[in-house]
């Protein structure tokens, strides 16, 4: 069952049932000030940092669901309802919600009024607008009010909804006009304020919750609208808010618009007050006044379009499959724009308090945005790398306000400092600037100890060197990829970490895992090695990736598919001599993907196995059988029931691993059915099993041995938006930077006859067209560029603005 259709022409979503299986969700923002916002209009907005800078507040795992937000409510007469449905869910004759690129169009009618809320978050300004129109469809005078409602967050989200026997003390506003703003801790140490405005004057106002909701009012029922108006109440302590009203009245066919702003604002130390406890409010109004028109606001929402507009032309693939354009050219992309923003930290399932930015989430992610903005690629690099520590271990995560290492989870993930190599690795190739690797950059944010990039992907090399175990293949540590797969935790009691307890250095447990990324992400290290001269030094990486290699096919293979671990006994884990947890998903994708047992046909029977034991009609499962019961000996893996999260989840994330997998293969046809699976465009007809959002990835889908198999969590925030990209990209329809340029080698279904693609690199836009009349799936016979045959392999990067590439398999 569907609940809207794409719009692929205005790049939107447009749901046209609002009861959708859960919020469908969208990000406004892409610098600093962002916005989550639901189909309904919930959501909440924040500034940098959704844990210390909380402008509005959101009750997570609430009930009725998703009632904080954005809301505008009508009282037209005894009725009471919401364009968007929510909070009143008062039924509504129409509605639509478009979810755009940055921006959300709300529309809902009742009655013969129409009102229509256009929400978006201008470039380079740290604010939220939203424009709401009334019109009156009737064919005579109506009379109704207009209310708007946010509720403010003190700021720090986490001490917002735990410490209330102070916060219920520190409230404070001042309000002018039509804006009202909230100022709570600005007295002493904050320098910062938020401001709602509206551009036209009100007829009421409300600071104070209990005035405008009622002590024991509802969302559903404010005691203001009921009454009709406002209070005009100011807050001290409590809840502060802010709330508009305004009284209508409109001729038949009339309108009535107002825009509204939610700003966040500093201003300087020596600046802060014009009078005792009276805010400097000169920088809100420069602010408001760049937005207060609608000819001001149509064209902040017309830059943003263009922005991005601009931004998605650097990729842009035209294939006789409408759902494919669609997830390149639009939403794949936009997803990889959002985790590159957000890493983990504030969806509607990460609350924006627990985690920052992870190590190995944000080097993945980067994957997926490198080619769109290069230079924000590179300054998110050397943000990652100053966290590195100087042994070459890695911070887990950092917070994005201060940049540093979070050290309450502090290291131990031994994959951790290996993705630094696949981020950097790939911003090389995209962009040619070798230059970075001679950047200074601290060590645990230490500038005393600062050493070129170059030497940080050194130390992360040798990290994985110097912490081998028994067979010579990589300590686990506190985990690998899979953040579940405890090895070295052994947690008996209830609230305990299972990453952060128990000797979690341990000097046995190895991933097969990660030595599959030390091969694949090795040979890259080398390369650019050698690349810069070192020839002497390559050599020896070489030499150790290949060792490493022979330890993966002598120790790491169990008979059919490659082994996930030995654990702290040095017990085999993911091997047919388990009873539960036989194989795993990720060293056959990983251990493929580096090109280990291509030849020797151990390559082949991995993903056979694949195919046979963890493949189901939704996707890969992460590993097979399920476990069924604790096991302390692997931690927080088997703490889940059966098909959910990594005990036999369909993770979304490693799916396109194999897929990769399978192109190394040379198996088009086998790598784009495994594609289509996971990719949320084709699931779309399914919503009702799937629930999340059809428009982007999910982190999870619940596996076979789920009760409620197919069913998708945790949507947005996702390694997996960046893998797919690069995998359908790059790996299928075959667009490879390169150090020196672009090698094309499409990997597709025997059934494509043709496709285009236009390509933004390094400055050159390249005009791609591949062309399969053999019915091949694998194999670039012949290459033109404008029109003269050149030698396979990498087509070198031009110094033309555009250049012709033909490529016929
Ligand atoms: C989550 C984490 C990621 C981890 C994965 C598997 O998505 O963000 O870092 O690799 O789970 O456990
Ligand atoms: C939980 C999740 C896992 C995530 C981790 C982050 O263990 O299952 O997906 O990576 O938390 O700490």
């Amino acid at each position: 069952m569907k609940y809207g259709h794409f719009d692929d022409l205005n790049k939107e979503y447009v749901i046209t049932n609002y009861e959708t299986p859960l919020p469908w969700i969208n990000y406004l923002g892409s610098d600093s000030f962002f916005t989550l916002l639901s189909n309904t209009a919930g959501g909440y907005s924040f500034y940098k940092d959704a844990k210390l800078r909380r402008i509005t507040r959101y009750r997570y795992n609430n009930l009725p669901l998703d009632q904080d937000g954005f809301h505008i409510y009508i009282k037209d007469k005894k009725t009471i309802w919401n364009p968007g449905w929510q909070p009143t869910r008062t039924k509504l004759d129409s509605y639509e919600c478009h979810h755009g690129l940055g921006y959300s169009t709300i529309t809902g009618s009742k009655n013969k009024i129409e009102v229509k809320q256009e929400l978006f978050v201008p470039k380079n300004d740290n604010i939220l607008l939203m424009r709401v129109t009334v019109k009156n469809n009737d064919k005579q005078k109506r009379e109704l009010d207009l209310f708007s409602f946010i509720e403010f967050c003190l700021w720090d989200a986490q001490d917002d909804t735990t410490n209330f026997q102070r916060n219920y003390s520190t409230g404070e506003v001042e309000v002018v006009g039509s804006s009202i703003y909230h100022k709570t801790e600005y007295r002493e140490r904050r320098n910062h304020y938020a401001v709602f405005f509206a551009n036209k004057k009100v007829d009421s106002f409300d600071t104070s919750r209990d005035k405008f909701m009622g002590v024991y009012g509802s969302p559903a029922e404010p005691q203001a609208v009921k009454n009709g108006k406002c209070a005009n109440s100011i807050a001290h302590g409590w809840q502060p808010v802010g709330a508009h009203h305004f009284h209508l009245d409109l001729n038949a066919n009339e309108s009535f618009d107002v825009i509204f702003g939610l700003a966040y604002v500093e201003v300087p130390f020596d600046k802060k007050f014009v009078k005792p406890n009276v805010i400097n409010k000169e920088p809100a109004k420069q602010l408001i006044s760049k937005y207060n028109t609608n000819k001001k606001f149509d064209e902040g929402l017309n830059n943003l379009k263009s922005f991005w507009n601009n931004l998605l032309s650097g990729f842009e693939v035209s294939t006789s499959n409408d759902k494919v354009n669609r997830m390149v050219n639009i939403w794949n992309a936009y997803q990889c724009m959002v985790t590159f923003n957000m890493s983990r930290s504030a969806s509607y399932y990460e609350s924006g308090i627990g985690r920052g930015m992870g190590f190995r989430d944000s080097c993945q992610d980067l994957l997926g945005f490198v080619h769109m903005i290069p230079e924000r690629a590179r300054e998110r690099i050397l943000d990652i790398a100053a966290t590195q520590k100087e042994d070459g271990g890695a911070y887990h995560q950092y917070q994005p306000l201060t940049k540093k290492g979070n050290s309450d989870i502090g290291g131990g993930f031994n994959d951790d400092p290996l993705w630094l190599i696949a981020c950097v690795d790939a911003y090389i190739r995209e962009t040619g600037d070798w230059n970075i690797l001679k950047v200074k950059v601290d060590f645990d944010n230490n500038h005393d100890v600062a050493d070129t990039l170059l030497e940080h992907l050194r130390r992360s090399f040798n990290y994985t060197l110097n912490n081998l175990g028994p067979h010579r293949l990589p300590l686990i540590g506190r985990a690998d990829w899979n953040d579940c797969l405890n090895l070295n935790c052994f947690s008996k009691y209830p609230g305990e970490s299972f990453q952060i307890t128990g000797p979690s250095e341990g000097p046995v447990a190895e991933s097969v895992f990660i030595a599959g990324m030390f091969v694949k992400y090795g040979k890259a290290y080398a390369n650019i090695l050698e690349h810069l001269g070192l020839n002497e030094e390559a050599a020896a990486s070489r030499k150790a990736v290949a060792d490493m290699e022979k330890a993966v096919l002598k120790d790491g293979w169990d008979g059919e598919w490659f082994l996930r671990a030995y654990d702290a006994k040095g017990q085999r884990v993911g091997s047919k001599a388990n009873d539960e947890g036989q194989i795993y998903i990720e060293p056959q994708g990983m251990c493929v993907m580096a090109g280990i047992g291509v030849e020797s046909g151990e390559a082949q029977k991995a993903l056979d196995s694949v195919k046979k034991r963890l493949e189901t009609k939704y996707g890969i499962v992460i590993l097979n059988p399920a476990y069924t019961s604790y096991r302390l000996n692997l931690g927080e893996i088997s703490s889940y029931p059966p098909g959910y999260k990594e005990n036999a989840g369909i993770f979304c994330h490693n799916n396109p691993w194999v897929v990769f997998a399978e192109t190394v293969m040379g198996h088009g046809n086998r790598a784009f059915d495994l594609y289509k699976k996971t990719c949320p465009a084709f699931l779309e007809d399914i919503s009702e099993i799937h629930r999340t959002e059809p428009y982007v990835y999910c982190q999870m889908v619940a596996g076979k041995d789920a009760p409620t198999f197919g069913e998708g969590k945790n949507s947005w925030l996702t390694g997996t938006a960046a893998w797919t990209f690069t995998v359908l990209t790059q790996g299928i329809l075959g667009v490879q930077p390169d150090y020196d340029g672009l090698r094309i080698d499409p990997c597709i279904p025997a059934s494509v006859k043709e496709y285009k693609i236009n390509r933004l690199y390094r400055g050159t836009m390249y005009h791609i067209t591949v062309s399969n009349p053999k019915g091949s799936q694998k194999g670039v016979k012949k290459i033109l560029v404008d029109g003269k045959e050149v030698p396979l392999g990498v087509i070198p990067a031009s110094r033309k603005k555009e250049v012709n590439v033909e490529i016929i398999m």
